[in-house]
């Protein structure tokens, strides 16, 4: 697998490929890869030819307090996890490739309505900067597909709708949550938590469960559903940012006739805010 941090070297490679015929699948990532960022790998494997990853950690996606300069960076053994299992291309840019004139003066992608409320309410601005790199990315990349784990569903909603609007010729594929033995979803946050949290964590995915069977056996009083999952998730010890049943596509707050739904939770264990979500189909 080669590695380049030049825009020029993954543009020739990227440019070689297209006039050989061959498709392009892109992962865009911050590095710190685990299972998770590995199964969208085997994904894009799926869908093209050659496989590109990014490893970023984009400064215009943290909040003022947020973990940006204590982001786990473990480029080396990304690097031989990527390789072992197949892609092709690394694309490591340093901060002034991305953004060569500081973040100040960037033009930027604001994507309204799904990126409002849950995570987007809890980390203003974080939306507008996934979207911003994510464009960036993609108009360096040019891949036919790009592949982002449906974990971070709201950011995968947000990157649908911002390539649907913006007519981007790139097709966005999600992929399904990956999970540790008790459920809790990988995510690199997780390397914050002690062995005890993360067990304490793992009442989140058992309350997205509980949620989705109440749901599936008829029960659509939302607001009563979601006061009771906030208070399980409070007795474990978590303090809860959001408990939200919506409507899968817009991510507005679900209504009683909708049928395709997503339980979207945020919650902190000590400082660490952990996010996941459960889809399912009501009829
Ligand atoms: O999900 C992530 O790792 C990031 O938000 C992404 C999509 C790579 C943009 O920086």
């Amino acid at each position: 697998m080669q590695t380049t941090s030049e825009i020029r070297s993954l543009r020739s490679q990227v440019k070689a490929w297209r006039q050989a015929g061959l498709s392009v699948a892109f992962v865009p990532t911050m590095g710190n890869l685990h299972e998770g960022h590995f199964s969208l790998v085997d994904k894009a494997k799926t869908l093209a030819d050659k496989v590109v990853v990014s490893i970023f950690v984009n400064p215009m996606q943290f909040g003022a307090n947020e973990d940006l300069d204590a982001y786990p960076r473990t480029l080396q053994q990304d690097q031989q996890g990527l390789s072992e299992r197949g892609a092709d291309y690394l694309f490591t840019p340093t901060v002034d490739t991305i953004y060569p004139n500081g973040l100040g003066s960037q033009s930027y992608v604001d994507v309204p309505e799904v990126s409002m409320g849950y995570c987007g309410g809890s980390r203003p601005g974080h939306f507008r900067g996934v979207a911003t790199v994510v464009t960036k990315l993609f108009n360096l990349v040019q891949p036919d597909f790009a592949c982002f784990g449906e974990k971070d569903f709201q950011q995968l909603q947000v990157i649908k709708t911002m390539v649907r609007d913006l007519s981007m010729p790139v097709e966005v594929v999600g992929v399904p949550t990956q999970r540790d033995v008790n459920g809790l979803a990988l995510s690199s946050r997780n390397g914050y938590l002690s062995d005890e949290q993360k067990q304490q964590a793992t009442v989140l995915f058992a309350t997205l469960n509980w949620v989705k069977e109440q749901l599936l056996d008829g029960i659509k009083d939302f607001a009563d559903l979601e006061q009771q999952a906030k208070a399980r998730i409070a007795a474990a010890g978590l303090v809860v940012d959001y408990f939200s049943i919506a409507e899968r596509n817009t991510l507005r707050r679900a209504e009683q006739q909708d049928s395709e739904l997503v339980i979207l939770a945020a919650a902190f264990v000590d400082k660490v805010r952990l996010i996941d979500n459960l889809p399912l189909d009501c009829k």
